[in-house]
């Protein structure tokens, strides 16, 4: 693996491998000392151009846990804002003898684009609605720990697919580990192709909650949308919003995940992220994880001691 653009492209081994090792960093990131010399001497910039919580400070720790030293770059307060392109701020970044770049951006593809022109490894942080691969094999994993495996579990993933780049990477991610996937939503939001991948699109929750094992809620993206595809606010929650209602159809022991940010009241009751089925903070913790063995194995270790 040179960079990591997606999870379509990556085989079952591959994303094994990823989360055999990512629950090896979850050891150390248990220990009251974390800082390891792995990546010692290593630098990493990261490079956001829309707004991050999670992912800009877990790929941060991350790198500060593996011993690099860490750049944040971010549109505002950048050259960007005087006109230069993200390809010739990229280069200029590059050529500072950084190791690696982690970049966020709206527009899909970008990720590709600077891979084909950097010499260092480029990771795919989110890329408008292409692809968010940390996140698919941090949720992975999270089921992982819970369920043990996810070969034969029904994962439901509910929301607004169609512009869901958490979707499109965790649908990778939980077929090529042997799920049976569901996702469910408003129909202007639900992309048929994916049945063609073997995925059901249904717009009826009540079907996609049924014995599910996993429910994934996904963040309405209100910035994407177009008024047509929305209904109210009020109308998404009572026929798509996961409350203790729609969760009783699910199996009894079935847990919930979300990718955050969490819209509270819209897409997911409060009472359900302070809830015992809520695997909401492991899925940040585990992010810290995934993004130490994602870095530890593109920029390659390499110390000597
Ligand atoms: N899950 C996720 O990508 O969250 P942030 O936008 O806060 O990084």
């Amino acid at each position: 693996m040179q960079d990591l653009l997606d999870l379509e492209s990556l085989s079952k081994q591959d994303i094994i491998g990823l989360l055999d090792l990512s629950q090896n960093m979850v050891e150390i990131l248990d220990r009251p000392i974390k800082k390891v010399p792995t990546l010692r001497g290593k630098a990493i910039v990261n490079l956001f151009f829309e707004p991050s919580t999670r992912t800009r400070n877990s790929f941060e720790l991350a790198a500060k846990y593996l011993s690099a030293d860490v750049i944040n770059v971010q549109k505002s307060g950048s050259s960007v804002e005087k006109g230069e392109t993200l390809w010739d701020t990229a280069r200029n970044l590059a050529e500072m003898a950084v190791d690696g770049v982690v970049v966020r951006h709206q527009v899909s593809g970008v990720p590709q684009q600077l891979a084909d022109i950097l010499d260092v490894p480029v990771i795919n942080a989110g890329d408008g609605s292409h692809e968010h691969p940390t996140q698919g094999l941090l949720d992975a994993l999270t089921i992982t720990q819970a369920k043990g495996s996810l070969a034969g579990l029904k994962v439901a993933i509910i929301g607004d697919v169609l512009h869901s780049r958490v979707a499109r990477s965790d649908i990778w991610v939980f077929l090529a580990l042997g799920a049976d996937v569901v996702v469910s939503g408003p129909p202007a939001l639900l992309p048929q192709k994916y049945e063609e991948f073997g995925v059901e699109v249904t717009a009826d929750l009540h079907r996609a909650l049924t014995d599910a094992d996993v429910i994934q809620v996904l963040r309405l993206q209100r910035e994407r949308q177009s008024s047509k595809e929305l209904p109210s606010l009020w109308e998404y929650h009572l026929r798509w919003g996961i409350t203790s209602h729609s969760l009783s159809w699910a199996h009894p022991d079935a847990i919930v995940l979300h990718p955050g940010p969490q819209n509270r009241g819209v897409e997911i009751d409060s009472e359900i992220i302070e809830s015992s089925r809520s695997r909401i903070l492991p899925q940040v913790r585990n992010g810290v994880a995934v993004r130490m063995a994602v870095l530890f194995r593109l920029l390659g270790g390499g110390h000597d001691e």
